[in-house]
């Protein structure tokens, strides 16, 4: 695991936009898998400069995105799908029909979470996965646990999780309860990682993720066991390393 260190938010971003740039430019048909969250707006702010400098070409990228909230149609501003095309697939050549995302409108957890890890594997998997950090671990939507899921599927989302992502709707009473996530083994199976984490509020778990022990209970801490892992927080969050 390789982990840099950015004096602030600005270089944090800058870094993770560096190695998603290169993985394009190196295989310009590359599946990239993508995060929400308030950590990578600023790298997806980064890739849409340096596509609007000519420096990126997403013509022949396909995405796929960690996660979506389970009941949100595609028009609600705190869906992924819609976050994902505000900060990022509205403003660079990504053709529609290689953008994906687990349809938080079916309704039939199995049958969504079936068709997902199948695209997802039809496509070879990811060649580089983009992962926030929740402050209890999380990654994608895999809450801390008893033990690791291996494929996308439906979860409860945790009260200190409803607690954090609140800010973004009108009250408590209106997030989602529930999401579709890739799994553990998903995230795992993807060819390269990369980790963003930024603030304060986020060094004590970058610490136990990467210098812990490995266990469920901290999802993210599986990643010291990935081969090809890049954590990039900036000094803040990465205050305890
Ligand atoms: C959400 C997302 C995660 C994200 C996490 C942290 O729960 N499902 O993918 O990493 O929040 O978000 P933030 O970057 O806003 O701290």
């Amino acid at each position: 695991m390789k982990i840099y260190k950015a004096d602030d938010y600005r270089g944090m971003s800058r870094i993770a936009a560096n190695i998603i740039s290169a993985q394009i430019i190196l295989k310009p048909d590359c599946v990239l898998g993508l995060a929400t969250g308030s950590t990578p707006i600023g790298t997806y702010e980064e890739l849409v400069e340096r596509y609007n400098k000519g420096d990126l070409d997403f013509s022949a990228v396909t995405t796929v995105n960690l996660d979506e909230y389970k009941g949100l149609t595609k028009d609600n501003d705190q869906s992924y799908y819609y976050f994902m095309h505000h900060n990022l697939f509205d403003h660079v050549n990504i053709p529609a029909e290689n953008i994906n995302l687990p349809d938080g409108t079916e309704p039939d957890s199995k049958k969504e979470c079936a068709r997902y890890e199948g695209l997802i594997r039809s496509l070879g998997g990811a060649d580089l996965q983009l992962l926030g950090l929740g402050h209890n671990g999380h990654i994608g939507f895999n809450e801390p646990a008893d033990a690791f899921d291996n494929e996308t599927h439906c979860v409860d989302l945790q009260e200190s999780t409803i607690e954090a992502n609140k800010r973004f709707f009108a009250s408590a009473d209106d997030v989602p309860r529930q999401a579709y996530t890739m799994g553990i083994g998903t995230i795992m199976r993807a060819k390269k990682i990369l980790l963003v984490a930024s603030g304060k509020d986020k060094a004590e778990i970058v610490k136990r993720a990467f210098t812990g022990p490995v266990c469920p209970q901290v999802p993210a801490s599986i990643l010291q066991l990935h081969p090809d892992v890049t954590v990039v927080v900036d000094a803040e969050a990465g205050s305890l390393l």
